[in-house]
């Protein structure tokens, strides 16, 4: 039995109110139902609280792309995960490549982030992912271990937790792994899951792939038996891309 898929929308920095407010009206009407899928929109800061509302009496969740680790104080720009509860999020999504590799956050931030925002209560999207010389490398088992080890731990809590792989060449580039790539990547992933969290544990976790997901492509990459889903950029700013995705993820359920 394949666990039940998770698609969630990563908005990066895009939208102003108004079209926000038409993108999630077309995606309100549209979805399918009855919905067998989770669907979370991860949006800029400043939509937090109007995207809770329009989602509010449906089946979407909100979701937001950052935190800091701490929970308040003299941290200019930061938002804490504590802030992002109280604005209605359910999701946060820590360790992104552009965090990582644009803004230069290292293993320790993301370990803190981590464990900060599940004490509020979010659930955490943790992204790991190798670069394009890495893969050339052959070094990509070696970087998505070492970016689990950076910020898993046994403690923390599986029920508020869903890796992503998005390998860096992939994002907004328009290249997408193949299934045969991204099946290889994820069943690695959920074996080394079993090492943090018991094998029982490895197979409930839910590890999306993220990277130029279209819907063209979405069904096959969810078909694959350790794919549950996607975290998808580019195509979840037109709502009808983002439902088709959605609808994928549903018929490989
Ligand atoms: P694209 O779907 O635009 O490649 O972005 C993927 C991504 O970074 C989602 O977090």
């Amino acid at each position: 039995m394949k666990r039940k898929p998770f698609v969630a929308g990563n908005w990066k920095m895009h939208n102003d109110l108004g079209a926000a407010r038409e993108l999630m009206g077309g995606l309100r009407g549209n979805l399918p139902k009855p919905l067998n899928v989770d669907v979370a929109v991860c949006t800029p800061f400043t939509l937090l609280y109007p995207m809770g509302k329009e989602i509010d009496g449906t089946d979407i969740k909100l979701g937001a792309q950052n935190c800091h680790f701490e929970p308040k104080g003299a941290f200019t720009g930061e938002i804490s995960a504590q802030m992002l509860a109280a604005a209605g999020c359910t999701y946060v999504i820590i360790g992104h490549s552009e965090r990582r590799h644009v803004f230069g956050e290292t293993g320790d931030m993301l370990r803190k982030k981590v464990v900060a925002a599940q004490e509020c209560g979010l659930h955490v999207i943790y992204c790991i992912g190798e670069l394009l010389e890495e893969r050339e490398a052959n070094r990509t088992e070696q970087v998505v271990e070492s970016q689990l080890q950076e910020a898993l731990s046994p403690d923390l809590r599986t029920d508020l937790l869903t890796l992503a792989y998005e390998p860096v060449w992939a994002i907004g580039t328009g290249k997408t792994a193949t299934p045969d790539q991204a099946q290889a990547v994820h069943a690695f992933v959920r074996a080394k899951l079993s090492g943090f969290f018991g094998q029982e544990t490895a197979q409930q976790l839910r590890i999306q792939y993220g990277g130029s997901v279209k819907p063209g492509n979405a069904k096959t990459l969810f078909e694959c038996p350790d794919v549950d889903g996607g975290l998808v950029g580019g195509a979840c700013l037109v709502a009808e891309d983002f439902v088709a995705i959605i609808s994928a993820a549903q018929e490989s359920a």
